[in-house]
């Protein structure tokens, strides 16, 4: 090592910075089972949480949040971005609710998950116009559609 020359030592360097920049990306690539599962696990939590926050606002029950409508709405637009992906092969054993038919019916799957993440925007476009009864309609749509996903590829809650 001490005999390198400087202009080796430059690019040994170099190659220590790239290879350091790739290393989220490499680790992604090398994700552990468990923590895909941990990890979408927490985004449904929060999903679940940021529907609990918009349902005590609706049911007027902390008005002085009510502002705070559009923030649990893009929150949960974000949760309900392509789903499938949090669903990779390899990750469908441990401690995990997610049923076989997850990855036996990608494409079913997939059509459940379109269709939350449409009406979840449809949902943040009603708090934006402000119409009431509107936000009350599209947050009831956007729930029946988790619980239509959920009926089916989520083992039963008891
Ligand atoms: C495309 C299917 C699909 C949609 C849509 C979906 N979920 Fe889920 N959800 C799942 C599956 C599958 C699991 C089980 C994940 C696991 O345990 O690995 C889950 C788990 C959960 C959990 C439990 C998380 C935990 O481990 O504690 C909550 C809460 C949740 N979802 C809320 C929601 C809410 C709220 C919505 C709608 C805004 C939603 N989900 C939409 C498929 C879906």
């Amino acid at each position: 090592m001490r005999m390198r020359s400087s202009k080796n030592k430059k690019a040994w360097s170099c190659f220590a910075v790239a290879a350091l920049l790739s290393l989220p990306v490499v680790a992604g690539a090398e994700s552990e089972p468990e923590d895909i599962i941990k990890y979408r696990q927490n985004v449904m939590k929060a999903n679940g949480a940021n529907m609990g926050a918009i349902a005590a606002i609706l049911q007027g029950k902390v008005p002085e949040y009510k502002d705070r409508l559009g923030d649990h709405a893009r929150g949960v637009q974000a949760g309900t971005k392509n789903i499938p992906a949090l669903f990779p092969d390899g990750s469908d054993f441990g401690d995990t609710e997610a049923l076989e038919s997850v990855w036996k019916d990608r494409a079913g799957f997939k059509k459940r998950s379109d269709d939350t993440s449409k009406k979840a925007d449809a949902l943040a476009k009603a708090v934006a116009g402000g119409d009431a009864k509107a936000i009350q309609a599209r947050f009831r749509e956007l729930s029946d559609s988790c619980k239509a996903c959920h009926k089916d590829f989520r083992k039963e809650q008891q």
